[in-house]
């Protein structure tokens, strides 16, 4: 959250008036942030590719591997060295690793020998490592991966190549000379690293001395600019080190469409990004920056980084994994279709990887789906944390409530409008002088009693904690932190001091075991700021970080962390471990005996395993509603699935519709947040009133009524890496038409497809079906849908577009209550809708939705399939139930699609007996009442009566 605060005290350091009374002033301040030719490591590679890329002849990029370096393969690991020749004829060694992973991926990683030696000099602080970044594995890794047997890899030899078979069908050729590496799946080739050999590893060399004196390394392509320090905005970067960037070509062969990287405000298919009609003429940033105001259909940077693209054409699909934390850039561009070959020309997508340091990591994924590369991604960076059932419900938040009496009025006003809602948020307000963890006790007497308050409909409290603290010897939490060098240091060695919300500031170097240590006594339960209460949780905001002062409104990369790395290497990685600490302190507080819910803003590959992130400070804009769809799909794709926008819009005033509109769309967020800037009006659900509170109103029941479909969704995430939203190429992977559809999107594997509207005045929208399955109309059972292609669909303010795809089963509760908590016991709904062939199938996984038990087998899991005239479950629970999933029961079964007659009544078995249930039929839609376990196998057969 930011605005006009922020954009007075930027105007305040940038000094340049003209800014602070432009006609743009709600525009984004894209000034403020580095273009490529503004940021001279991403100058120096792209100029590099467009050098290469205009050579007459064919170029043989100066790397090579020694062969006669090669090891045998051992723990499923391969050694060797590349060579780099430089301009002066020199050799670089640069050491090569191979790891073939269990789960079927390949990592390849090149270093530096001479900077792993600690045989360079670094022109600045003696406090920095020598060595390029190279534990980053500890916070983007989930830590448990493992290399594959040798039995399953084969290696094949020969003076000019390395050919070795792995995985199923799998194959890499690393080709010595000009040094590139291919990969081969069921015998076509799917990527290629250093295709255009554009592979360029900037070495160590001395800092020439004396006056314009020229590097002789800098070889002819190559631009000698801003290698030791470079000035942006007025600040002035030292680059302690020399230069020491990384960039790469990845080829996507016969690959037209690629995903991923996010964050950005832009489609879910990435664009060409050098120029052209619908291209950006930027690479796509992946830099975390506090970007207010953000523009739409952007490759500029954002608050979170996931250097992850996944690629998919009918054939197969594959993926590519940038391990690194720095400031990256990637280009990239399709090849064209040659007119001369028109039958089966084929396009490929060319990306170019442009990191500032950091180690060249890189992890390749194959596959024949998208969700295949989904899991392989996240059996790399882990799994997504399973969530507590409250914190995919309904979150109120607004920037700010004021005060005790404000917070318990909007929560009683939620049930007095008979609305559901089970959080409410605050943001910087509550606490005394932005310092955190301490209350404003003039507005906020008694937080315990509140929390308490809250706590008898169930509902939580979650606060801000931000990483920055107020430079203020009266605040114990400054002193510790300064005096002990728990702050992120500056290049001369003291606490960074900047700007931020509370004025002069430091930031908690969460690098630190000690200051992670720290952070967790300040949440320890019983500490003063909210006592022992259990339904306190946190938002990690600013958190990239935000430095008001700082360029490009971060740190500077010259500052320091703790292990001596440079912030510069650490930089999109620092949100991570922020978000990282306190979810480890809130697991302490709560001595594990629930799952930590923690937002955050700022994110990196890895935090899903932490908690949801948000889109960050969006306007309330059809436009920005209209983009969050797309960026909610990509991060589903970037394995980050938990993720939302702020509906309503954060920053100006949504109209009644637009507000009605984003509610009815975000009803479908897997986070879902109403959320408000400071100086805009009062929005909660009943501020519209008449039929916009009530088609409100209506969408966040649907939510409630989902809820167990949605946990399903979530748990099945959280094994096996699949986006909770799905694009609709998921579900029809063979279907090129539908590669870039990403204004609609179906719910995990219920069948439900979404299409929300986005435009301003809409009465009716089209949805298009990418199969020829039958569609019902989720908002009339009776109407189908049929044809791939696009179907009108009529939706008054009153209607969410939203049709079930026939062959799936989805589970509901349809008891109405105040908070998710209190529909705990609630009987379940199963909704049946049945494909062309009368069949249908589909899961319920369910567990207390709050504690980690489901670890130790405490859960129910059931599969439903109907075939013909009957419906069978059956159950693969946990090893234990408890008495709460032996008490879950379905009171209803819905099949819609049903041809046959059904009579009066069914016959339900469970547990070796027989009963009949109550059957009736109405349109096509049949319902019985059959009052069955969930726990045990149960069968219900239609038309014996
Ligand atoms: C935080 O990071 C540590 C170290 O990587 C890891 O063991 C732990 O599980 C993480 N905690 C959370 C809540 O993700």
């Amino acid at each position: 959250m930011l605005g006009k605060y922020k954009a007075f005290s930027l105007a305040l350091y940038l000094v340049v008036a003209i800014v602070f009374f432009s006609t743009e002033a709600s525009a984004v301040k894209s000034y403020l942030f580095r273009k490529c030719e503004e940021n001279p490591f991403c100058k120096r590679n792209r100029h590099y590719a467009d050098q290469i890329s205009s050579l007459s002849q064919p170029w043989e990029a100066p790397y090579e591997i020694d062969i006669s370096t090669l090891t045998g393969l051992k723990d499923g690991t391969l050694t060797a060295n590349i060579l780099k020749i430089t301009a002066t004829g020199d050799k670089v060694e640069l050491p090569l690793t191979v790891k073939f992973l269990k789960s079927g991926s390949v990592r390849i990683t090149v270093d530096e020998k001479i900077r792993a030696d600690g045989d360079i000099e670094v022109y600045g602080s003696d406090k920095l490592q020598k060595r390029r970044y190279n534990t980053l594995d500890e916070w983007a890794l989930d830590g448990h991966i493992e290399n594959a047997q040798d039995s399953t890899i084969e290696v094949t030899q020969t003076d000019s190549e390395i050919s070795i078979e792995y995985g199923n069908g799998n194959k890499v050729v690393f080709v010595a000379k000009p040094f590139e590496v291919k990969f081969y799946r069921n015998g076509e080739t799917q990527v290629i690293l250093n295709d255009r050999g554009l592979l360029n590893y900037e070495h160590w060399r001395p800092k020439p001395t004396g006056e314009d004196a020229k590097d002789p390394q800098i070889g002819p392509y190559e631009l000698e600019e801003g290698l030791w320090e470079d000035k942006f905005d007025s600040k002035t970067d030292k680059k302690s080190k020399g230069p020491e960037a990384i960039a790469l070509d990845v080829t996507f062969v016969d690959y037209k469409h690629v995903y991923g990287i996010p964050e950005h405000a832009d489609k879910l298919s990435l664009r060409e990004t050098r120029g052209g009609p619908g291209n950006h003429e930027q690479p796509y940033r992946l830099y975390n920056v506090d970007i207010f105001e953000y523009e739409t259909n952007s490759p500029m940077a954002m608050y979170g980084s996931i250097p992850f693209m996944q690629a998919h054409k009918p054939s197969g699909s594959a993926g590519v994994f940038w391990l690194n934390s720095a400031d990256t850039y990637v280009d990239i561009i399709k090849t064209k279709s040659n007119d001369e070959k028109v039958l089966n020309s084929k396009q490929s997508t060319q990306t170019h990887w442009i990191s500032e340091a950091g180690l060249l990591d890189i992890f390749v994924f194959l596959g024949d789906s998208p969700e295949e590369i989904n899991k392989l991604y996240s059996d790399v960076t882990g799994f997504l944390q399973l969530p507590q059932t409250f914190s995919i419900a309904y979150h109120q938040c607004r920037w700010n409530y004021n005060s005790q009496d404000d917070v318990l009025e909007v929560n009683d006003n939620f049930d007095k409008h008979d609305i559901p809602y089970d959080v409410i948020w605050l943001d910087i307000e509550y606490a005394d002088e932005k310092k955190y963890f301490l209350w404003n006790k003039k507005v906020f007497p008694d937080p315990v009693d509140m929390l308490n308050e809250l706590d008898t409909t169930k509902r939580k409290l979650v606060t801000i904690n931000d990483p920055h603290i107020k430079a203020d010897e009266n605040y114990d939490i400054f002193n510790k932190v300064d005096k002990n060098g728990l702050a992120i240091q500056d290049a001369k060695g003291g606490s960074r001091k900047g700007h931020c919300w509370p004025g002069e500031s430091i930031w908690i170097d969460t690098l630190s075991p000690k200051a992670r240590q720290y952070w967790d006594s300040l949440f320890a339960s019983g500490s003063e700021f909210a006592g022992a209460a259990t339904n306190w949780h946190i938002w990690n905001d600013m958190n990239e970080p935000s430095v008001f002062s700082g360029p490009e409104t971060t740190a500077y990369k010259d500052d320091i962390h703790f292990g001596g790395w440079e912030h510069r290497e650490v930089h999109n990685v620092y949100g991570l471990t922020y978000h990282n600490a306190t979810a480890e302190a809130l697991k302490l507080r709560y001595s594990n005996a629930q799952r930590p819910f923690v937002l955050t803003r700022a994110y990196f590959a890895g935090s899903q395993r932490v908690g949801p992130m948000w889109t960050g400070d969006n306007m309330a804009k059809w436009e920005h509603l209209k983009i969050a769809t797309p960026m909610i799909l990509t991060s589903g794709v970037a394995g980050m699935p938990f993720a939302g926008a702020d509906v309503g819009g954060f920053f100006e005033n949504p109209s009644h519709e637009l507000l009605t509109r984003w509610y009815q769309a975000g009803a479908f967020y897997p986070f879902f947040r109403g959320h408000a800037h400071i100086d805009s009006k009062r929005r909660e659900p009943w501020v519209p009133g008449g039929e916009y509170t009530e088609a409100i109103s209506s969408a966040l029941k649907l939510r409630y009524k989902l809820l167990p479909t949605l946990y399903t969704a979530f748990q099945k995430s959280s094994v096996d890496g699949s986006p909770i939203l799905k694009p609709v190429y998921y579900i029809s992977p063979d279907n090129e038409d539908s590669f870039d559809v990403d204004d609609e999107f179906f719910v995990g594997d219920s069948g439900i497809l979404v299409k929300p509207i986005t435009d301003e005045g809409a009465i009716s929208t089209n949805i298009y079906l990418p199969d020829e399955e039958i569609y019902y109309d989720y908002n009339n059972n009776d109407i189908t849908l049929q044809g791939a292609g696009e179907h009108s669909y009529s939706a008054p303010l009153n209607t969410i577009p939203i049709v079930v795809r026939g062959g799936h089963i989805h589970v509901v509760r349809e008891r109405e209550r105040r908070s998710s908590t209190l529909m705990k016991y609630d009987p379940y709904t199963v909704v049946i809708y049945l494909n062309k062939d009368g069949n249908a199938e589909g899961s319920l996984y369910a567990d207390d939705g709050e504690t980690y038990n489901y670890a130790d087998g405490e859960y129910l899991e059931t599969k439903f399939k109907f075939e013909g005239t009957t419906l069978v479950s059956t159950p693969n629970n946990g090893e234990k139930l408890s008495k709460y999933l032996e008490s879950l029961w379905i009171e209803k079964v819905v099949i819609v699609g049903y041809k046959g007659d059904v009579g009066s009544t069914v016959q339900v078995s469970q547990d070796e007996t027989e009963k009949s249930a109550i059957v009736s039929k109405e349109g096509n839609v049949v319902v019985v009442k059959p009052r069955v376990a969930v726990a045990s196998e149960f069968k219900i057969e239609l038309g014996l009566n």
